[in-house]
């Protein structure tokens, strides 16, 4: 059954498309050939739409703001030929590097080492028991506790503990993004500004709390930080003291509220996604199943742990990520000189041409959730093996050079230890009905679409984990 609908026409078009609006000209950029050549050019940058961004949504003070305003020197290392901006106040290489630092090094695994942890404590910890309960909405578990998991394994568990609802927060700003980006009035969205407000309160409150703890020997050799959670955050600090205008605590809090923002917007709907897809499949719920179950360490009776190497490499697991990314997330945004341009996955990632055409015949249609896509068999064993080889241009979730996304090893790690610990610890009878699993999608795209409607289903707690 399909569920994929998308109402913008201009996004189903084979060509890139200029519109004129209120505000902005904004080009939307379409189509495998143009998508390739874009990501070719090296002069882009995203500097005005983040500056929009840090200071509309992410409430940056006026004294920061004038640091982005003023920096035409690039995202790369070497400056754009031309600026004159000091090595200090290059803000947009220098935020992006430091974003970038949570991924690198030994401090990545213990990164994903927590996220692992605290996935399976909070997934396996619902209300639900034995017999049915029923859950109002799927997609609030993922929105409220798996984006709990995701903020306890950044900062460690002391910013969710002070601030209960800023999972909750973080998720309203998503939800009113293109109004808060388009700066409407506070009168008009009052309940957007406040979540927002707290959410800025709850990290102001956060980084106070480790600045006044944290000591160099609070730091371990896996560059765990204790009070900071990932160590990268205190590093960052430091760096971003450095310019002009940072020295307001709200600057740096904005910056990280951004940081943590990006990290659950797109990751968090795929997970949802993900783990739909497989509970309103019996067949494909029994494969998943398949998977999962030599992924699970200890027996029955020991809390539940995955051996997360071969989780990531399970070729149906993964081949369910690669298709809920190519049905689920649209657009991408990025500027070339002085206009608005948003580059569209959408044509690419929908083209029957290519997804239905060649040795691809025979595969369902392009709005069918189908991860035979990207499955091969081997010639020899006859076993399937997850393939991306060939899609170049036609498969780009993660963005493309030189804006790919940082938390693409992540945000894997995040959707398939949930997936797993949910057919683990559940099962799961989906009652929405197709309607509410529309895509809610805006005007303009932007990342993973929630679904339309509430997602009720009936949950029961599994009696025996895998393998029991
Ligand atoms: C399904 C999940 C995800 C998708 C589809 C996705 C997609 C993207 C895309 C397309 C961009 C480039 C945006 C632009 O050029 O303006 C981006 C940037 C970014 N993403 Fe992701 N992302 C995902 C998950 C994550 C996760 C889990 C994290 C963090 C753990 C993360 C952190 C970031 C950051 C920090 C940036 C900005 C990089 C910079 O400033 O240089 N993303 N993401």
């Amino acid at each position: 059954m399909s569920t994929y609908h998308f109402r913008s026409p201009l996004l189903w078009k084979r060509h890139s498309v200029h519109i004129r609006s209120l505000f902005h000209d904004i080009y939307i950029i379409q189509g495998d050939k143009s998508i390739v050549s874009l990501f070719s050019k090296n002069a882009l940058s995203s500097g005005p739409v983040n500056r929009t961004l840090m200071v509309n949504v992410f409430g940056l003070p006026k004294t920061a703001a004038e640091t982005y305003s003023k920096d035409d020197s690039g995202e790369h290392r070497r400056p754009i030929p031309g600026s004159k901006v000091p090595d200090h106040n290059r803000v947009a290489f220098l935020t992006s590097t430091s974003r970038h630092r949570f991924f690198l090094g030994r401090g990545y695994y213990s990164l994903l080492r927590r996220l692992h942890f605290s996935t399976i404590k909070r997934l396996s910890s619902l209300d639900v028991g034995c017999t049915w309960s029923a859950v109002p909405d799927l997609f609030d578990i993922f929105r409220i506790h798996l984006t709990a998991a995701s903020i306890d394994s950044f900062t460690g568990p002391t910013l969710m503990e002070r601030n209960p609802s800023f999972a909750n927060d973080i998720s309203a700003i998503k939800e009113n993004l293109l109004p808060l980006m388009l700066g409407l009035p506070r009168f008009l969205m009052l309940g957007a500004y406040q979540a927002r407000d707290r959410a800025l309160e709850a990290v102001l409150d956060w980084h106070a709390w480790a600045r006044q703890n944290s000591k160099p020997e609070s730091v371990d050799a896996d560059e765990n930080e204790h009070f900071w959670g990932c160590d990268s955050f205190r590093e960052k600090q430091t760096t971003l003291l450095e310019m002009d205008g940072f020295d307001d605590p709200r600057a740096l809090a904005s910056e990280d509220l951004f940081f943590l923002w990006s990290a659950q917007g797109n990751s968090i709907g795929t997970a949802f996604w993900l783990t739909l897809q497989t509970f309103r499949d019996p067949e494909i719920l029994q494969a998943v199943r398949d998977e999962v179950g030599p992924c699970v360490k200890p027996g029955p009776d020991e809390p539940l742990m995955f051996n997360v190497d071969r989780l990531m490499c399970q070729p149906l697991l993964q081949a369910m990520f690669a298709e809920v990314l190519r049905l689920r997330t649209h657009g991408y945004w990025t500027i070339p000189k002085h206009s608005l341009c948003v580059a569209s996955s959408t044509t690419a990632a929908m083209d029957p041409q290519f997804w239905c055409a060649g040795d691809r015949a025979g595969h369902p249609p392009v709005h069918e959730f189908f991860p035979g896509r990207f499955l091969k068999t081997n010639r020899q064993s006859k076993g399937k093996f997850f393939n991306l080889s060939g899609l170049h241009g036609h498969s780009f979730p993660f963005g493309g050079e030189p804006f790919t996304c940082p938390g693409r090893v992540y945000a894997k790690h995040e959707n398939l230890v949930a997936l797993a610990t949910m057919v683990t610890m559940y099962d799961c009878e989906v009652l929405a009905w197709d309607e509410a699993l529309v895509l809610k999608t805006r005007s303009i795209p932007g990342g993973t679409a929630d679904p339309s409607g509430k997602v009720p289903v009936r949950l029961r707690r599994r009696k025996y984990p895998l393998g029991g």
